[in-house]
């Protein structure tokens, strides 16, 4: 392990009846809010018009800010800032998916911010201060709810990139499972396979002195792994909602970063196709993760071997060590494939016209990863593999 500090300032209210929390949490920040959402989903399955209520209880103005895209974009955060300081707005409430908070994120950050927000994505300029947010979440995928990170498109230049700032962690993030229950079953599928991504990202790494980690982890893999398949036939079911939301939120909000360096080069290639393709987060990360896997197996036998075994239950059977970690491999495969996610670019018509575009923005002028370090080169040999 190596030496670490944690801090998580989010107060999180889980389950059946957390909503009711808004009024009292509402009350600490201000008379203003600004309402960020996305697309409409909030409005058809009940959630804005029960905010709404609890908003006008407690005399909170309320500014709108809807259609926040899937895959978040820089217009829409300066947009959101713009309505701030038009309006004197104390506060930002997201509720949404991972895409709305994000985007409340840089928002916060935005409105405290006088150039334009991609300095602070690109990192030439770093975040001194934030609006309050608070978030309600609809959809588990990204952890977004109780993490520091964002992420977000320039969709002129054609760049998604990753931010992180300790002044946009949520004050407070409310998660009932029944509200996460409206989601679609492919945006469900990405969700989870977005959560186990986040645990491969901290999993897969050298340190083999870090049994409790590695528990925390494999325990959340065998419940999205065990839950998933009965989700995906029964989407309005909440206790398998309860799992899946509370393994979403588990799985990236530093528990299991704790001592170890994680390696985000999935991460890192897979942001690099959503700039390009638009395509969502989670179907790209199906498709790429057991390719890289597959690709660095060979740096650490062990490591994946022990993810067939405390994963996926597989048997030795007399098989060596290698053949083992491969069943492991093709498992995770085969798991996917059966809850409906992607498992080629072609599946999204992706071709390989633009590889070497994406993985310059995947990898920028260095490597990307830590588990192995990946050239542009590997990361062009990893997207060959998924086409
Ligand atoms: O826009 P609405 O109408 O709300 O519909 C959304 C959207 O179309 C819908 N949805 C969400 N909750 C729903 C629902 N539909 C019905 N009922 C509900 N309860 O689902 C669609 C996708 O939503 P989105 O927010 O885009 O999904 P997700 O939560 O997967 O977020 C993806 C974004 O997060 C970034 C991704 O790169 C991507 O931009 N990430 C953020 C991270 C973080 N902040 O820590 C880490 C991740 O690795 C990820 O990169
Ligand atoms: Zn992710």
């Amino acid at each position: 392990m190596k030496p670490f500090v944690y801090h998580n300032p989010t107060r999180l209210y889980f389950g059946e009846g957390s909503l009711q929390h808004l009024g009292r949490e509402a009350a600490k920040y201000g008379k203003s809010v600004l309402l960020v959402y996305g697309g409409g989903s909030i409005k058809r399955n009940g959630l804005y018009d029960e905010v709404l209520r609890l908003l006008e209880k407690t005399g909170t103005k309320v500014i709108e800010l809807a259609g926040v895209e899937p895959n978040p974009r820089l217009s829409t955060v300066h947009r959101g800032a713009d309505l701030i300081r038009e309006n004197g707005i104390d506060w930002v409430l997201a509720v949404g998916g991972g895409s709305t908070l994000d985007c409340a994120k840089a928002i916060v950050a935005a409105a405290k911010y006088e150039g334009s927000f991609w300095d602070i994505v690109t990192r030439k300029a770093a975040v001194e201060s934030a609006l309050p947010l608070g978030t309600i979440l609809t959809l588990a995928a990204t952890g977004s709810e109780m993490n520091a990170n964002s992420v977000i498109t320039n969709e002129e230049t054609l760049e998604k990139h990753g931010w992180a700032s300790p002044h946009v962690y949520p004050a407070f993030s409310i998660l009932e499972p029944l509200y996460t229950a409206s989601a679609p079953k492919d945006h469900t599928v990405y969700g989870m396979v977005d959560m186990m991504a986040h645990v491969f990202e901290q999993y897969f790494h050298h340190d083999n002195r870090t049994p409790v980690q590695d528990g925390f982890s494999e325990s959340i893999l065998r419940a999205v792994v065990e839950a998933a398949p009965k989700l995906v036939n029964d989407l309005t079911n909440v206790e398998l909602r309860e799992t899946i939301l509370y393994s979403g939120t588990m799985a990236l909000n530093g528990t299991l970063s704790m001592g170890i360096v994680g390696d985000w080069a999935n991460h890192d290639m897979e942001h690099a196709i959503s700039a390009v393709y638009d395509i969502p987060h989670g179907g790209g990360l199906a498709i790429l993760f057991p390719n890289w896997m597959t690709y660095v197996l060979d740096d650490n036998v062990a490591r994946f071997r022990q993810f067939a075994v405390n994963v996926f239950g597989i048997q030795a059977d007399g098989r060596s060590d290698r053949e083992i970690a491969e069943a492991g491999i093709q498992a995770l495969r085969d798991f996917w494939n059966s809850i409906g996610a992607p498992s080629r670019l072609a599946d999204y018509d992706i071709d390989d016209s633009r590889l070497e575009e994406m993985a310059e923005k995947a990898v920028g002028d260095g490597t990307r990863g830590n588990f192995r370090k990946l050239t542009k080169q590997d990361v062009v040999n990893i997207y060959r593999l998924s086409l």
